[in-house]
């Protein structure tokens, strides 16, 4: 995969490839997917190159231009949009992947692509059940800190792995 990054998009790094570790062992042909906040479109691509049908949003017009940018380096398209979470979305998904902005307000940094905290992934749980498919699946990473303590109990019937980064990816399947 040939990825670049815009100024000011968040550059592919061990959350973005913790969650393309998860969906390298799906088999995603065919499939419908939907890449919440999806920055380069790394994860867009890569699923597209495996297979599934793709729709990537993201809050961030930078973004959205990024990720059609890498679509066409890598001679793959998809849908893209422009939402904030899953305003703009319709339809159901069989799977919904989203690398937040996990972060809380620090002062050095106040930006979409990374500030975001435990309240903005709250939200996602709470919508994330209308557009999955049948037996569709979501998938998200956080880092292993505040935010994380603050979301783990909102939480059943996931599957939670973590790494040497500190990372928590968790998957819900219905
Ligand atoms: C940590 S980056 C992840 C980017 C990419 N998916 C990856 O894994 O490298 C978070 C992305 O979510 C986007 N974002 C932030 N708030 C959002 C929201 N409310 N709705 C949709 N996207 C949002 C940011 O603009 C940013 O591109």
């Amino acid at each position: 995969m040939r990825i670049v990054t815009l100024p000011g998009v968040y550059p592919p790094s061990e959350d973005t490839f913790f969650l393309a570790s998860f969906l390298e062992k799906q088999d995603l042909r065919g499939k419908r997917l939907l890449d919440l906040g999806t920055g380069t479109g790394y994860l867009a691509v890569l699923s597209s190159l495996r297979g599934a049908r793709v729709l990537a949003t993201d809050i961030q017009v930078k973004a959205i231009l990024n990720a059609r940018l890498n679509a066409r380096f890598n001679g793959v398209f998809f849908s893209t949009r422009l939402s904030d979470l899953f305003e703009n979305v319709d339809g159901t998904f069989d799977y919904v992947v989203f690398n937040p902005p996990y972060l809380s307000s620090w002062e050095e940094i106040n930006d979409k692509a990374w500030d975001g905290g435990w309240k903005i992934v709250k939200r996602f749980l709470g919508e994330v059940e209308d557009f999955l498919s049948p037996e569709g699946c979501y998938a998200f990473v956080m880092e292993e800190d505040e935010n994380w303590r603050r979301i783990e109990p909102f939480l059943s019937d996931v599957k939670v792995s973590k790494n040497a980064f500190h990372l928590v990816r968790v998957i819900g399947c219905r």
